[in-house]
């Protein structure tokens, strides 16, 4: 395995990922994990992740004294090649005026283990502000580009490389190869991890740890929650009990989708409770977005709470932690180690209270999300679910402006159907990260239908494109798709007599548009 030290880099994540993608397990751990703690986890190669700061800032963050010493290969990237180049007695000039940020060719030593079976140039990705113009002794040079001369160095005897440039990155060409080289050729690891060794590893600890225990799971439905179902279940059967709340603001015809899918085929026990009557209750009159999540959250854990007292005993509750949350809290709050477990206050079974008594199982906290996807695949889960879009845990409700009822839901419900089927009909589906309908209550224009006046609601359709939902352009679906959606709502929801298509991109719009 490979240690990633985190320097703070937004791609830090992506190179832990990309040794993945090499069938070599890779965890991210922070800058100054100590020599114990790498001894422990018997890395066979050390890499050190790019990032924002100069070796010469007072905070510059530092890993800990020794580390290039345990005679474990260790590759510094940008600023992590910086920091071994100063503190080996190198000098790193800093100009930040002078970025180089970008493309550019580099012509390497094919010499170099790093670059073996390369070609001599290449294109790779740049971004930094300061550079080592003055190699530590017994380094050399392994690549240069018109600009910048040391663009890769070595030292061989004492296992340590670096380079400027960012071979986790897409736009570096041979990238991947570079990383593979590192991790097979230099480090020797073995690339044996695959989902199915993961399976079989979390198999074998769910079992040892939960022993004749029960497990309580809180299934919404969604890619994460079934996963964790179907892993657990394979561990231990019947000792696991999924609970799925339906708080009615779920898309047409879902709640039952999801019953039959986790009951009938996966044949897993499964509490459904239908709380749509209390949820409408609560929600009645509420009009501020903030507030309804509020309502919805708060209602769903006095829910989960009182249900799951009703299942009697229980000691150990599931959930679909995965590795992003999990990274995202360890490496701002200090080291991984330190990090308590935090409950996901986001998702479905957000802020549950912490006096319940029971201890956490999250099977998924070492995966990334296409991972979590290629287990739901090797797990046997159908791919309708592997590849369903994200749906945020207060359903439709954040997807009505104003004020929800029992009958703005359904109509959105019918409307949204339309849009889901004509996206997947017209295989746009797996382009798109989301599609959601929005109605507009507040909004009732005039239209004609046959000979008839209307006086109905509008609601806004939005297709965007995106990697993280951090940011989101919006889908150029075809004309002819946004006229068929639009014809097909006006014709078949009659409370809905305009559409509009919502051509904001995020930032500054949010996907969400509550
Ligand atoms: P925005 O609207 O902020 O959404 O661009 C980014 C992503 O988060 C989802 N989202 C939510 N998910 N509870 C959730 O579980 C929420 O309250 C919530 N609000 C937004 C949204 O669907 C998108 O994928």
């Amino acid at each position: 395995m490979i240690i990633v030290l985190d320097f703070g880099s937004q791609y830090s994540q992506l190179i832990a990922r990309r040794i993945r993608e090499c069938n070599v397990y890779s965890e991210l751990v922070s800058h100054d994990i100590s020599l114990e703690e790498i001894k422990q986890k018997n890395p066979e190669g050390i890499i050190l992740s790019g990032g924002p700061s100069s070796v010469y800032d007072e905070q510059a963050p530092k890993f800990t004294e020794g580390l290039l010493d345990l005679g474990i290969p260790v590759f510094g990237i940008c600023y992590g090649m910086q920091l071994i180049v100063d503190t080996l007695g190198g000098k790193v000039e800093s100009h930040r005026a002078k970025r180089e940020y970008g493309k550019s060719y580099l012509k390497v030593d094919l010499q170099s283990e790093l670059f073996l079976s390369l070609e001599e140039e290449f294109v790779a990705w740049m971004s930094h502000g300061d550079s080592c113009v003055e190699l530590p002794a017994g380094f050399k040079k392994t690549a240069s580009t018109d600009s910048l001369e040391n663009a890769a160095i070595e030292h061989k005897e004492r296992r340590i490389w670096g380079v400027q440039f960012h071979p986790e990155v897409v736009h570096t060409q041979k990238g991947m190869d570079i990383l593979k080289n590192f991790i097979t050729v230099i480090c020797q690891c073995d690339p044996s991890w695959t989902m199915a060794h993961y399976i079989d590893q979390s198999v074998k600890e769910i079992k040892e740890t939960v022993g004749n225990g029960k497990v309580l799971l809180g299934l919404s439905g969604g890619v994460d929650s079934t996963t964790v179902a179907a892993l657990i279940h394979k561990a231990i059967g019947d000792q696991l009990i999924c609970m799925f709340i339906d708080q009615g603001f779920m898309r047409k015809g879902e709640a039952q989708r999801v019953v039959d899918m986790v009951s009938k085929y996966m044949n897993i026990n499964l509490v459904h409770i239908d709380a749509s009557k209390t949820f409408f209750e609560k929600v009645a009159g509420v009009s501020d977005p903030e507030q309804k999540r509020k309502i919805i959250g708060n209602e769903f854990v006095r829910t989960f709470e009182r249900e799951a007292a009703k299942i009697g005993d229980f000691q150990f509750l599931a959930q679909g932690t995965l590795y992003p949350d999990v990274i995202e809290s360890a490496v701002a709050g200090g080291t991984q180690a330190k990090t308590a477990v935090k409950i996901k206050t986001h998702h479905n079974v957000g802020g549950l209270p912490e006096d319940m008594d029971f201890k956490l199982i999250e099977p998924l906290r070492w995966l990334f999300k296409d991972e979590v996807r290629r287990l739901g695949h090797e797990l046997g889960l159908h791919e309708d679910l592997i590849n369903r879009h994200p749906f945020p845990g207060p359903g439709l409700a954040i997807r009505i402006i104003g004020e929800i009822t029992p009958e703005r839901v359904r109509v959105l419900q019918e409307a949204d159907a339309i849009v889901m089927n004509e996206i997947k009909a017209a295989g746009w589906y797996s382009r798109i990260w989301q599609a959601p309908v929005i109605l507009l209550p507040g909004v009732k224009t005039v239209g004609v239908m046959g000979d008839k006046r209307t006086y109905a609601y509008t609601c806004a359709v939005r297709c965007v494109t995106s990697e993280d939902a951090m940011t989101a352009k919006v889908a150029q679906l075809p004309y002819e798709l946004l006229e068929r959606i639009s014809s097909r709502i006006i014709n078949e929801v009659p409370e809905i007599n305009r559409v509009c298509y919502d051509i904001s991109s995020k930032p500054p719009a949010t996907i969400e548009w509550e």
